[in-house]
């Protein structure tokens, strides 16, 4: 009870019950919500535990969140969901690394459920002391070692890298030992790119002009500009992570859309920015970009509805790509990125795109994200889709491999091995135009889908399975 009071309060307080819980109640809004302040050190890795109870309605969603300031501005992050069954203790569950904060405050709120009373229990802290580099079995402590050193003769091996994680010096000095190509996971999108306010003021002169800024990916980008490691940029057109204000007048969301000539000219504006900005500071270090992004619509194989599509037009893909080719450095691969290509109709309606942009001789090579689990999609229907896309004259690249499993008890790990393992053997007699292979993270607790232990490195930062299976499908 010491530690915890009711944050954003309004009128909601906080009881302790005999068992030794706390309950929240005469809450109004989602974020009042019990909260506890935390000194954590930028870079550092935590993990976060708490059991939930709710009594009041069939099903409630419930979020472990982190409220944290800079400067004297509050910004959030939820770091894990949970659905709370009622009369059911839930657990929620999250590994986070810290930012770059003056001050941290781990809240529980709920989402959909403003007023709901909730008890929560059990609350448990620790920061994780993850053994980087080298991998303890029993007793033996052996070296682990690097998939960029045992690949180099198929692909370059590459990870996602986010914000937080680039302040952690050790962190990234094992991630070096293994990759030689970085994508920043959120950092080079439109939603941390693009400077909203500084744009406002542009279009007050010019609708059609960008304002950038680089804070989030500098730590990123500076270490690998030390380290002598490539980037890969994602993303410049996506219909996700994109701020609103892109799509309207004056970049203010009250305002009417833009037209198509506007929308054109800030694309062009923002892409030339970026392109300029990362070539003064980092010469020849982002080899490549996903210039559109995740298009195609599963359920019909077409364009998906999107600003983009209904401002622009159907040919926006290709003004996108010559918008790109035009402001990209010589030599920089221009790539479009989607998932679920091994699924119809999904799969004809990426080859078509593929094959407008082909013709225009726009686009260099196609990414498969592969997001996978173990059942889905099967390594057969894998097999087909990497025959079917590299029948067009493309490089190719896996940029967002990772596979979800449903707990972590050794035959499960296994499992994981052995799809992983199958996907290597696929992949790699793609060497020639195969330009890199890269896993969407490092550490299964840092893992976007950290609830199905998707990575080849456990919390502890300790090689798993799938990590020696990989290896695996080398020869001697
Ligand atoms: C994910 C990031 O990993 C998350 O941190 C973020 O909350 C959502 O986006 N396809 C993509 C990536 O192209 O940009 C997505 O990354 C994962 C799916």
């Amino acid at each position: 009870m010491d530690y915890w009071y009711p944050r954003s309060m309004g009128s909601a307080s906080l009881t302790e019950y005999e068992d030794g819980s706390l309950g929240i109640q005469g809450r109004t809004m989602d974020w009042n919500s019990p909260g506890h302040d935390f000194d954590l050190i930028a870079g550092n890795q935590y993990s976060f535990k708490v059991e939930v109870f709710q009594d009041e309605q069939t099903e409630a969603q419930m979020i472990l969140s982190v409220a944290h300031t800079k400067d004297g501005t509050e910004s959030y992050e939820n770091l894990a969901f949970a659905k709370a069954k009622k009369g059911e203790w839930t657990t929620l569950e999250a590994g986070y690394v810290a930012g770059d904060f003056d001050r941290f405050v781990i809240y529980i709120e709920t989402l959909g459920a403003p007023t709901l009373a909730y008890q929560f229990r059990n609350f448990t802290f620790t920061g994780v002391e993850a053994v980087f580099g080298s991998a303890e079995t029993g007793s033996e402590t052996t070296e682990v070692p690097s998939l960029k050193e045992k690949f180099q003769d198929y692909f370059a091996f590459g990870t996602a890298v986010t914000q937080n994680e680039a302040y952690n010096r050790q962190r990234m000095d094992f991630y070096a030992s293994q990759f030689n190509i970085m994508t920043p996971g959120n950092e080079l999108k439109p939603d941390y790119v693009l400077d909203v306010s500084a744009s406002a003021k542009l279009a007050a002169e010019d609708e059609c002009q960008a304002a950038v800024h680089f804070d989030r990916v500098k730590p990123l980008l500076t270490y690998a500009w030390e380290h002598g490691i490539k980037i890969h940029g994602h993303v410049l057109v996506w219909h996700q992570q994109t701020p609103e204000a892109f799509f309207h007048e004056g970049y203010n969301i009250s305002k009417p859309l833009v037209t198509r000539e506007v929308l054109l000219g800030r694309l062009s504006s923002y892409t030339e920015k970026i392109m300029e900005y990362l070539e003064e500071n980092y010469p020849g270090m982002v080899v490549s970009w996903d210039v559109l992004n995740e298009a195609i619509d599963d359920q019909t194989g077409q364009l998906r509805d999107s600003k983009w599509l209904s401002i622009v037009g159907e040919d926006y893909p290709e003004r996108a790509y010559e918008i790109a080719r035009k402001y990209a450095p010589e030599g920089v691969q221009l790539y479009y990125n989607d998932y679920n290509t091994a699924y119809e109709p999904k799969q004809t309606g990426i080859v078509h795109l593929l094959e407008r942009l082909l013709a225009d001789g726009t686009v260099d090579g196609y990414g498969f994200q592969m997001h996978h689990d173990l059942s889905q999609p099967s390594v057969d229907q894998i097999r087909k889709s990497l025959e079917r896309i590299a029948a067009l004259p493309l490089k190719l690249r896996v940029s967002e491999l990772d596979l979800t499993i449903p707990d972590n008890q050794e035959a499960t790990l296994e499992k994981q091995a052995a799809k992983y393992k199958a996907i290597f053997e696929l992949l790699l007699p793609y060497r020639d135009r195969l330009e890199a292979v890269q896993v969407w993270g490092v550490t299964d607790d840092l893992s976007w889908r950290a609830w199905g232990y998707p990575l080849l490195f456990d919390h502890n930062a300790q090689p798993k399975p799938a990590f020696y299976a990989i290896l695996e499908t080398l020869p001697e």
